[in-house]
């Protein structure tokens, strides 16, 4: 069989590594990612100063070293291929495009300016070539980031890091650069719902009681009302860190770090100049659901807190692709169990399929994708053996359409010499790489434009 992977990212090489392992077939895999550099979140969402992390890649190298696998970088489908094309070329096509778009919160005044998604933060911090430009302005002191996941923490904690914390991270040149003159004192972390209900994990939690000079602040009431045991494990890791943050005195002169529960935004307030003010915050109780999970119900009760700079760490959802069934409610690749399906009929698009954040949603750590990729390609093998034979053009034949029509697809072996220039450009500031963050730049590396 042939098979199309779309994407990069975790899920996309899981499931190359389960196609290639497979003693059952013979499998060759063309892996196209729109970016000239392989990993997806891995390289653009993980935090800088999370470097154990990111050695997953040592995992998916070995998955492109393999003799049947290929490497398609700088090749965006919906631009430079379409659905209609793979389908000549290819006996199965896999989309593992991730979740690339950002939440709403719907309320007045987003988007002004200095109101900024988190899904932007996070890519200007981590060098996304699609961020580079992004304008953030820290000239402000105070920030509100909206949320209680991991990444509002992973924003919260960038914000915080001192030049010294993070100058020996991959954190991107021009992002240090701003952080460095940066004038934010205070963040402010906001929950709709109660700590017991907060989508942080404990370790993330933990470590935001590890920062050279900024400090964790919590009023005791804001754990007021919480059981002293729940018959959730990470929920009472999550609470006894929290007493742990209410019981030590903050060190002066530090930043600070405000944990608020029990708040939801309803309008980002503007300066005169258009840029953000403050935050008006309504105040929250909790309300059972039929399904016995709490919702955040308004109360009526508003207070406005001052600040410059909001950023809505609240989620994210998959980006439209022309030709790719869209499942509008759940914003996900349209699909049954991994099948991709049609997303008004439901009736199964044969040999087409979904892994990753593409297929479930913004849920969901990098290991968990190894077990549900080698799930759906459990199916592509059940399907595959069904499948009709039928001539498919030469393998080459999708790189000379991509040529002929002016894309110049990046090889693995070309990605590990962009790869070695951000080591070698990184080792002079003592990190483990410093980004070529322009896609034109890495181009002209490889001596393509
Ligand atoms: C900010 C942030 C931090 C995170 N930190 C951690 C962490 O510390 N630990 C952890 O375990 N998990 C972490 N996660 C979760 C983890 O990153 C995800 O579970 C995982 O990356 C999802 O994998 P994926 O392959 O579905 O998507 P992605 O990793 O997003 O990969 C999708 C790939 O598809 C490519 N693509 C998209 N559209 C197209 C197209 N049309 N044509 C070609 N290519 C396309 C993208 O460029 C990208 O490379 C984090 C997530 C975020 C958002
Ligand atoms: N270090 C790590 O391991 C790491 C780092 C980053 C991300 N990740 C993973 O990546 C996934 C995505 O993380 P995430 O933080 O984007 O998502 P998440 O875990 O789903 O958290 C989203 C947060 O936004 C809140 N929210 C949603 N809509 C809102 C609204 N309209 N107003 C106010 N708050 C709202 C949610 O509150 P409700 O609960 O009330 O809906 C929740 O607190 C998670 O699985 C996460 O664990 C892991």
């Amino acid at each position: 069989m042939r098979v199309a992977i779309i994407g990069s990212g975790p899920a996309g090489f899981y499931a190359a590594e389960a196609l290639l392992k497979r003693a059952d077939a013979v499998i060759d895999v063309d892996m196209f990612e729109r970016l000239p550099t392989p990993y997806g979140l891995v390289r653009g969402g993980v935090a800088p100063d999370h470097q154990k992390i990111k050695t997953v890649i040592r995992v998916f190298a070995a998955t492109a070293a393999r003799p049947t696998f290929r490497f398609l970088g700088n090749v965006c489908l919906g631009r430079d291929v379409t659905v209609e094309e793979l389908r000549g070329h290819y006996d199965q096509i896999v989309y593992a495009t991730g979740n690339e778009a950002d939440r709403r919160l719907g309320i007045p005044g987003e988007g002004i300016t200095r109101c900024t998604p988190a899904t932007v933060f996070v890519g200007w911090y981590n060098g996304h070539p699609d961020y580079r430009n992004a304008k953030i302005d820290l000239s402000v002191e105070r920030v509100a980031v909206v949320g209680n996941g991991n990444v509002a923490v992973d924003a919260a904690r960038i914000l915080l890091r001192t030049p010294a914390e993070l100058e020996k991270t991959d954190v991107a040149a021009h992002a240090l650069e701003v952080l460095r003159n940066s004038r934010v004192r205070e963040v402010y972390m906001l929950g709709r719902r109660g700590p017991e209900q907060a989508a942080f994990s404990p370790a993330e939690l933990k470590e935001l009681g590890t920062m050279e000079a900024a400090d964790p602040v919590i009023a005791p009431s804001e754990l007021a009302g919480c059981a002293q045991t729940t018959d959730n494990a990470e929920t009472n890791r999550n609470l006894k860190v929290l007493r742990a943050f209410v019981e030590r005195s903050p060190r002066e002169g530090t930043r600070k770090l405000h944990l608020r529960f029990l708040v939801s935004p309803t309008e980002i307030v503007a300066d005169a100049a258009g840029g953000v003010a403050g935050i008006a915050l309504e105040r929250n109780r909790l309300e059972a659901r039929p399904d016995g999970t709490l919702a955040a119900r308004g109360t009526g009760e508003i207070e406005t807190l001052s600040v410059g700079m909001v950023l809505p760490a609240i989620g994210y959802a998959a980006e439209r692709i022309a030709g790719v069934p869209y499942d509008e409610k759940a914003r996900i690749i349209a699909n049954e169990d991994g099948r991709v399906v049609d997303a008004a009929s439901r009736a199964v698009i044969a040999n087409e399929y979904v892994v990753g954040w593409a297929r479930s949603g913004p849920q969901g750590l990098i290991g968990e994708h190894k077990r549900a990729s080698a799930h759906v390609v459990e199916h592509m093998i059940a399907d595959g053996k069904a499948l009709a034979v039928r001539a498919l053009p030469g393998r080459d034949a999708i790189l000379t359409l991509l040529r002929e029509r002016g894309v110049q697809p990046v090889s693995f072996d070309e990605w590990k010499q962009l790869d070695d220039v951000e080591v070698a450009r990184g080792a002079r500031r003592g990190a483990p790489r410093d980004k070529i963050v322009d896609v034109e730049a890495m181009l002209a590396v490889l001596g393509q434009n």
